[in-house]
């Protein structure tokens, strides 16, 4: 049976929210909707770089304990704000509140986030079946670990945020958190305390504007009438409340009037250590289209080598970016999936030589880039043939086992200086994109440093370039010029 609304799992958590949550407020099911109810429940900046090899001392590879924060200037008068790793030196909230998932956690939810990815892009959310499998629905977001803080309400209420190219609906915990919180390091957010706070309700156009913005029709509170949305994140994480809006200061000068959000009620799962998410997508309700009167669907971001530095996220070109070095490659549209920003890869470049991968490989399915993705995914065929190439510029080295979804790993610890070779893409516009040195592996230990590259097990699969590999680029996102550009060293 296929559903007509959301998804199964939508509906077993908004239908869950429902019945728990509003014991005095019934929530009213739209026709259709119902009918599903019981289906189921690397510092590396001193790197030497000669096109063919990066050479770095090992130590450069390693996060350091204590944070260095970037030097460049967050100057008040430009919408920007300062990027830090989630549970990184730098998190002024990181307290050892909050566990730190372990490089196997975040591989795993790296590869939910994935196939959820693909099962939007496929079309598989909006005609699923009774055999399909849950968690390959829902905006499943993995690890996407880079937050950003700003303020809500008024006075405005401080907020850390994930960032997330690949979602749209910015939510937060709220107080009184209906049926769950988790913990968090900021004072949950409490709307009584914003004397601009106000519920959307269902009979506002912008409560529709959800379907397309979360996958899952939005419900209504019978009674007081409010707009709610659900939106799921798979491996069982989501967010459930009130559809809302009050204003939004993203510096002391840029104050937004009625931003839409999530006042999220139930919230649960693999959240920790931020208030909940920054919607950066292209779909009408992120915050790039909420603002786009002043920023012009402009903005850029960069992402720092290690999770002991500080990168930035700026809107608007009077922002921190374009930097004038930054070069641009056109910017796709994905059928499917509205809210993604796609690219188009043409080649790979390993060691300075240009694999010989058909172009069909890449043109088949078709690539996006992704702030919340860790492992860059590639086609079955694309990868085997930069892993071959990059292993064989690496005999010097002792292999190590295979970790989770990387194949290729290496044991560095007898060696000081390591020398790997470069990675660059080529991108549609005759663009080449370098890798940062910081952009090639992910560092388990020193015993066992990993090629952070995947292959889908799809060819027929996007490729998704994620943020590994976005490390210490400046990516500016010219949603309006129809463009991405990026340019080298944006940040520590
Ligand atoms: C928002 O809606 C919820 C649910 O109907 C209600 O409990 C809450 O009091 C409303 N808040 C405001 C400020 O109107
Ligand atoms: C790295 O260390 C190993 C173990 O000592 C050694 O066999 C290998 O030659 C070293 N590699 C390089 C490139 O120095």
């Amino acid at each position: 049976m296929a559903t007509p609304g959301g998804s199964f799992l939508s509906n077993k958590y908004l239908i869950r929210f429902c019945v728990f949550v509003f014991l005095t407020t019934l929530c009213s099911l739209e026709k259709g909707y119902a009918l599903s109810l019981t289906e189921r429940s690397a510092d590396s900046t001193n790197s030497v770089h000669d096109h063919t090899h990066h050479t770095v001392q090992l130590n450069s590879l390693l996060p350091a304990k204590t944070c260095s924060p970037s030097t460049r200037g967050h100057d008040n008068k430009k919408a920007s704000l300062e990027v830090v790793h989630k549970h990184g030196p730098c998190s002024k909230h990181n307290q050892h509140k909050t566990k730190i998932p372990t490089h196997t956690q975040i591989l795993q939810e790296d590869q939910a986030r994935v196939n959820s990815i693909h099962a939007r892009l496929n079309g598989d959310e909006l005609r699923q079946s009774d055999t399909s499998i849950p968690t390959k629905s829902g905006r499943v977001l993995g690890s996407p670990n880079y937050i950003v803080t700003l303020g809500l309400g008024s006075p405005p209420r401080q907020l850390s945020l994930v960032f997330d190219t690949g979602s749209d609906l910015t939510w937060t915990q709220c107080q009184p958190c209906v049926k769950s919180c988790y913990q968090q390091n900021e004072p949950i957010f409490d709307p009584s305390l914003s004397k601009s706070y106000t519920n959307i309700s269902c009979k506002s156009p912008v409560c529709s504007l959800l379907k397309s913005a979360t996958g899952n029709t939005p419900l209504c509170a019978t009674g007081t009438s409010t707009c709610i949305y659900g939106i799921q994140y798979g491996d069982q994480s989501f967010s459930i409340g009130y559809f809302a809006k009050d204003s939004l200061t993203l510096t002391p000068t840029d104050l937004f009037d009625g931003f839409l959000f999530g006042c999220g009620q139930d919230n649960e799962g693999l959240f920790q250590g931020s208030a909940g998410f920054l919607g950066l997508g292209r779909n009408k309700i992120s915050l790039i289209e909420q603002t786009a009167q002043k920023y012009g669907r402009f903005f850029s971001y960069c992402l720092p080598s290690t999770p002991s530095s500080t990168g930035y996220l700026s809107f608007g070109r009077g922002g921190e970016g374009p930097s004038n070095n930054a070069k641009f490659t056109p910017l796709t549209t994905v059928s499917q999936g509205g809210s993604f920003y796609g690219l188009n890869v043409v080649g790979i470049i390993v060691g300075g030589r240009q694999l010989s991968i058909p172009a069909s490989v890449f043109s088949s399915s078709g690539a996006i880039i992704d702030s919340g993705t860790v492992i860059t995914r590639l086609q079955a065929t694309a990868y085997s043939a930069l892993r071959d190439a990059f292993r064989q510029g690496m005999t010097g080295y002792p292999q190590a086992e295979a970790f989770s979804l990387l194949d290729t790993c290496y044991d560095f610890s007898r060696n000081n200086t390591i020398s790997f070779p470069t990675i660059a893409f080529a991108f549609g516009g005759g663009v080449k994109l370098d890798l940062d040195a910081s952009g090639i592996f992910v560092v388990v230990s020193t015993s066992k440093v990993c090629l952070a590259f995947a292959g889908n097990s799809d060819d027929s699969d996007f490729a998704i370039f994620g943020n590994v590999q976005q490390k210490r680029l400046q990516v500016v996102y010219d949603v309006a010029g129809g463009k991405i550009g990026f340019a080298p060293a944006g940040c520590p």
